[in-house]
């Protein structure tokens, strides 16, 4: 049984209208955002490629909301020193690419920022067990990650059902986010199967009116029992 709380939205820059980023970014935070989330991909580690400490230093200056990157990389801890600069909050690596994860965590750490892992679909939610009591957050990818827009992947459900319980058993107080295909059509799953941070960004810039679409899917995070 878990006890309600409330949940947090993080709306991913991927989708927005880079011409008009300070716009965006302000409709984000009128519409009650709670964190902005910034996809960095290398082309290595995922097929596609887009942005690093140059935009998270723009998005800095556009914001005080804080600012939850995400590491799509090969080697993440080349970055770490020059995106805590650049006014990173948190920074969350994939266990896949990062053979010295306590080291990385420890590292991130260090830098005054919180410590992330995130886990591909088909990577198993063990892979968090010795290092969940040092985690700030542990991300459960609910698509492939590389590109915003994909569907939910329907199976992820209970693999979120196990990640809390993971984090149970462990005792962390790590946040539990998901990211891919989270819309109105499956947030209230997602949450219901324990997940308390969701990342959106294709429902949130496709909608007609951000802001209201933050709401309405902030609105589905009602009460669990
Ligand atoms: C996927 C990225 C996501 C992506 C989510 O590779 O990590 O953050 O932007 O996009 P949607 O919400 O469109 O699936
Ligand atoms: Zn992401």
């Amino acid at each position: 049984m878990m006890s309600p709380m409330s949940c947090r939205i993080a709306p991913s820059i991927l989708s927005a209208d880079f011409g008009h980023l300070a716009d965006e970014i302000a409709r984000l935070e009128a519409g009650g955002a709670d964190w902005i989330h910034i996809d960095v991909m290398d082309g290595r580690f995922v097929p596609n490629l887009t942005f690093g400490a140059k935009v998270i230093e723009t998005v800095r200056k556009l914001t005080r909301l804080p600012l939850d990157v995400h590491l799509m990389v090969v080697q993440p801890e080349n970055y770490f020193d020059a995106f805590a600069k650049a006014g990173a909050n948190g920074m969350t690596i994939h266990v896949e690419a990062a053979p010295h994860l306590e080291r990385q965590l420890a590292r991130i750490r260090e830098l005054g920022c919180g410590a992330g892992i995130a886990l591909n679909p088909g990577t198993p939610v063990e892979w968090a067990r010795e290092v969940a009591s040092e985690l700030d957050l542990l991300l459960v990818m609910t698509v492939n990650p590389g590109f915003g827009g994909q569907s939910f992947i329907a199976s992820s459900l209970d693999k979120i059902r196990r990640a809390r319980l993971l984090l149970m058993e462990t005792r962390s107080r790590a946040v539990l986010e998901v990211d891919g295909g989270i819309s109105r059509a499956t947030i209230e799953q997602v949450w219901r199967a324990g997940a308390d941070t969701f990342v959106a960004g294709h429902a949130v810039f496709s909608a007609a009116d951000p802001c209201a679409e933050i709401a309405a899917l902030r609105a589905m995070c009602t009460e669990r029992a």
